[in-house]
């Protein structure tokens, strides 16, 4: 940005009591190129409170003269930058920006603060060198903004080096090494730093043989990375296995109350620490779908993640513990658990009991990462809990970055909720840790996307997924078309130029994406899985549709149908009573068959066919009818995009047409056999005499 605008950049340290002094031929302090003109300063401050910071130290910063040009213009921003009350902080991540008499202004208490403000100038474009901007003062919501790969160092057999990765190898891990060429992690520091993530968890969740060896052994690989990214204010943790002392043979026992356990993983942790010491700690998975943990030992979450918390507390590490616990050897015919259930059933009889340094991490919703869900009720329960919420950026359900699907809406969706009514907070509250008499928050975390592709993502328009993760992880109620916009100027710059006198489009690219991309979740969610019953996709590795593929199986996802009606009846009336576990009022709603929101009618309530939706559609017709729309609006979008050639690069719009084109398909695919099937079950016809085969 200083070398585009020819401008400078001036670092000082300037306290409240040491305004600089405001000489006319003196710019601001003791940067190197004294005299300006210039027209960007980025300012270090001492911690101090806001509006006394700001007001003194930019009450000092002068445009310098520009030879000739006579005497400096002093520009009196304090003023206008001191608007922040009390003694509000700028804050460790937070930055004020400011644009007065031609110096635009970044201050920040840290480095990483003047970074997220460089990106922020970045994001602005010219707009922030341009006419006078009123100082904001930004800072993230959420302290911890965290991206779980879930990437394996050796190949694994069925998952291969990135589960659930569908944008090629690791970055981090080749064929059971860490790759030598480290260059593309520094370059994902920068991208990270530039969306707003500030942690990486560098390995799978399910930590098998060799990845258990990170923590110890291959300890240098770990510390490698960190060394890369650390420059970006990305810190490093690692998904450790439970069982670790035993698997590296420590000890005998994992039990977490036994004391040669409790000092191995004080010892280790200490060595961890010794080798990077700004680790951010431990995530785990444990009693979860065959990973050890603290159950084989009559001991329960709480024991096992205070075992950790106890090693990491005094390096100020933070274990995050997953809460995605449930019985994955159900019985399909056994009608009374609900997989549903079970992360609340599991976790909120140890509310209070987790160490403060104990983050429980909570998918957002009740199944696993489905389309339609409902939001978590576990993150309303567990006040006395730090509770991070867990997205799943990557789209193993939601098209695997072979389909446009922008997942923002959703996620927006979720962190607007607001569990205890619309007077009450939101989930976005509740992982910043500004609720009321509840606990710190835990943050945002989401299973990334990225993989060694040279977009980054597979699917050059899932980029906007990981950008729009890390901006709402900042500002949880951005609206997700703006993030959109953001991300479009920055991938595309001549889109941001917006007319043809620049060498833009005309916005003609920006509006495209945007008729592209915005609903697309909804497009997605149109052609799959109706009225949020979720799954019917193919068993293992979960793409395309297989109405009953999970129905018989022991995995707790089932829909129900028959002849007469489908979903899932989770009442307290008739069904598993998992409506109980909400607050009022939504345990009410979701209880009511007139009241629950359409979009989940099949997650809480069996239905017959015709059951009448509140827009005066049937459920069976409402079937068909998103089933044909959903794959009219993939052909639309696909022809919209054909008409981008040309305003995109060639090969990113090749990318993306290919792409197009297996998104089709295979949301012909889905409506077929969606439509098929439900047809066949009911023998209702479609009403408007469309074909189904
Ligand atoms: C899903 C996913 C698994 C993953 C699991 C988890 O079930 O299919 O690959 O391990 O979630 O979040 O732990």
């Amino acid at each position: 940005a200083c070398a585009r605008y020819g401008g400078s950049v001036r670092r000082r340290a300037a306290g409240p009591d040491e305004a600089p002094e405001a000489g006319a031929d003196d710019g601001a302090g003791d940067g190197a190129d004294e005299g300006g003109p210039y027209d960007l300063v980025l300012a270090l401050t001492t911690a101090g409170p806001l509006p006394a910071v700001t007001e003194t130290a930019l009450a000092g910063f002068r445009r310098g003269p520009a030879p000739g040009d006579g005497p400096a213009v002093g520009p009196d921003i304090g003023p206008v930058i001191g608007t922040a009350g009390g003694d509000e902080r700028i804050g460790d991540e937070g930055y004020v920006v400011a644009r007065h008499e031609g110096v635009t202004v970044v201050l920040a208490d840290s480095a990483t603060g003047l970074l997220y403000g460089l990106f922020h100038l970045v994001r602005l474009g010219e707009e922030a060198f341009g006419a006078a901007r009123p100082a904001e003062h930004h800072r993230p919501a959420a302290r911890l903004r965290m991206l779980d790969h879930w990437d394996n160092v050796d190949v694994h057999p069925v998952m291969g080096q990135v589960e659930r990765g569908y944008a090629g190898g690791s970055i981090f891990w080749r064929d059971g090494a860490l790759r030598d060429d480290l260059t593309r992690v520094r370059a994902y520091g920068r991208l990270l730093a530039a969306c707003g993530v500030n942690a990486v968890t560098v390995n799978n969740v399910n930590v098998h043989a060799t990845e258990t060896l990170l923590l110890t052994d291959r300890l240098r690989d770990v510390a490698a990375i960190a060394d890369r990214l650390r420059p970006y204010g990305v810190r490093v943790h690692l998904s450790v296995n439970f069982a670790a002392p035993v698997a590296l043979g420590g000890t005998a026992t994992a039990d977490p109350l036994d004391e040669d356990v409790r000092a191995w993983w004080a010892a280790v942790t200490a060595r961890v620490y010794e080798a990077i010491p700004d680790f951010g700690g431990y995530v785990v998975k444990a009693d979860s779908e065959g990973q050890p943990g603290p159950h084989a030992y009559g001991r329960d979450h709480a024991d096992g993640a205070n075992l950790l918390a106890e090693a990491l507390a005094p390096f100020g590490g933070v274990v995050h513990w997953r809460a995605f616990v449930y019985n994955h050897r159900q019985d399909w015919r056994d009608r009374s658990t609900d997989r549903a259930r079970a992360a609340y059933d599991h976790f909120t009889p140890l509310d209070g009991r987790f160490r403060d340094n104990v983050i429980l991490q909570v998918k957002h919703g009740p199944i696993d990462f489905q389309v339609r869900e409902p939001v978590s009720p576990v993150i309303a329960a567990m006040p006395r809990t730090r509770v991070a919420v867990e997205l799943q950026v990557t789209q193993e359900y939601t098209g695997q970055q072979r389909h446009v699907c922008y997942l923002a809406p959703m996620w927006s969706e979720v962190l607007g909720f607001r569990p205890w009514g619309p007077a009450g907070p939101g989930v976005a509250h509740v992982v910043a840790g500004d609720v009321a008499d509840g606990a710190a928050g835990g943050g945002l975390v989401g299973v990334s996307n990225v993989g060694d592709d040279p977009y980054w993502t597979g699917h050059p328009l899932a980029q906007a997924n990981l950008y729009a993760f890390g901006r709402l992880a900042w500002a949880p109620s951005s609206d997700p078309a703006a993030i959109l916009d953001e991300w479009i100027g920055l991938t595309f710059p001549a889109a941001a130029g917006g007319n043809d006198a620049t060498g833009g489009d005309d916005g003609r690219l920006r509006e495209a994406l945007h008729e592209i991309m915005d609903d697309s979740c909804g497009t997605y969610e149109r052609y799959t899985v109706p009225l949020g019953v979720g799954f019917m996709v193919r068993p293992g590795h979960h793409y395309g549709p297989d109405v009953d593929g999970y129905e018989y199986t022991p995995w707790g996802t089932y829909h129900f149908a028959d002849r007469d009606g489908v979903g899932v009846d989770r009442t307290r009336a008739t069904g598993t009573g998992f409506t109980g576990q909400y607050p009022p009022p939504w345990s009410e709603v979701y209880e009511s068959l007139a009241r629950c929101p359409d979009e989940l009618l099949l997650f809480f309530h069996h239905v017959p066919y015709g059951h009448v939706l509140h827009d005066g559609t049937t459920v069976i017709q409402h079937i068909y009818d998103t089933h044909f729309a959903g794959v009219e609006e993939v052909e639309r979008a696909r022809l919209r995009w054909a008409e981008l050639a040309g305003l995109v690069p060639d090969a990113p719009h090749a990318r993306v047409r290919e792409l197009f084109a297996e998104q089709l398909r295979c949301a012909e695919e889905w409506r077929d056999q969606v439509n098929a099937y439900f047809l066949r079950k009911s023998g209702v016809p479609d009403a408007r005499g469309r074909r189904i085969p």
